[in-house]
């Protein structure tokens, strides 16, 4: 593991995802740099040493998507186990596995039990993430949290667990994005 000084965390996530995305992915890795990209911006509303972790887990958080990663099939999970083995800290493989309404994809798709072992934990720094990957389009562009559902609900299709997911955890994702939009009002305006 690299030394814990700086901004080392985001640099690995960063030379990770490019590694594992840029190449094969292509699309998902402008997706994953614009959440990095917005994940940066948000990040004021956060305490100052939580940020590198925002901006870290927004770089890594769709590496289960790579096909060296592919195991389950739920990329969060397969993302989240991978982050592990490389001895990443739990908060991150915690904040990957359950980002963006996971466990609701969990649930429907016999993965619950396996997501369960990592953290979801509730709070700013989640909230911050989800807000970052649902306010960027596939191609990494800022959209409204409507236009991405949308899009999502397009691009997937009805019999996909992420849209039937939606059914669980649409309440959950917008009130994640409503809280940040909150709290940068307020940053903003303060
Ligand atoms: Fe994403």
């Amino acid at each position: 593991m690299p030394e814990t000084s700086g901004t080392w965390l985001s640099d690995w996530a960063r030379n990770t995802a490019r590694r594992l995305l840029s190449a094969e992915l292509p699309r998902r890795w402008a997706h994953t740099a614009g959440v990095a990209r917005r994940a940066g911006q948000v990040a004021r509303v956060l305490p100052v040493e939580q940020r590198d972790v925002l901006v870290a887990a927004a770089w890594v958080h769709d590496i289960g998507y790579a096909s060296v990663l592919v195991d389950t099939g739920l990329h969060s999970l397969d993302g989240a186990r991978f982050l592990q083995r490389a001895g990443m800290p739990d908060r991150i493989c915690g904040l990957v596995a359950h980002h963006s309404g996971a466990s609701a994809v969990a649930a429907l798709t016999g993965l619950a039990g396996d997501l369960a072992s990592f953290d979801d934990e509730r709070g700013r720094l989640r909230d911050a993430l989800w807000y970052a990957d649902m306010t960027t389009s596939p191609d990494g562009h800022p959209i409204t949290v409507q236009e991405r559902i949308a899009e999502i609900r397009g691009r997937r299709g009805p019999d996909d667990p992420v849209v039937r997911a939606l059914a669980i955890n649409i309440d959950d994702r917008l009130a994640s994005v409503r809280r940040i939009h909150r709290l940068l009002r307020r940053t903003y305006s303060g």
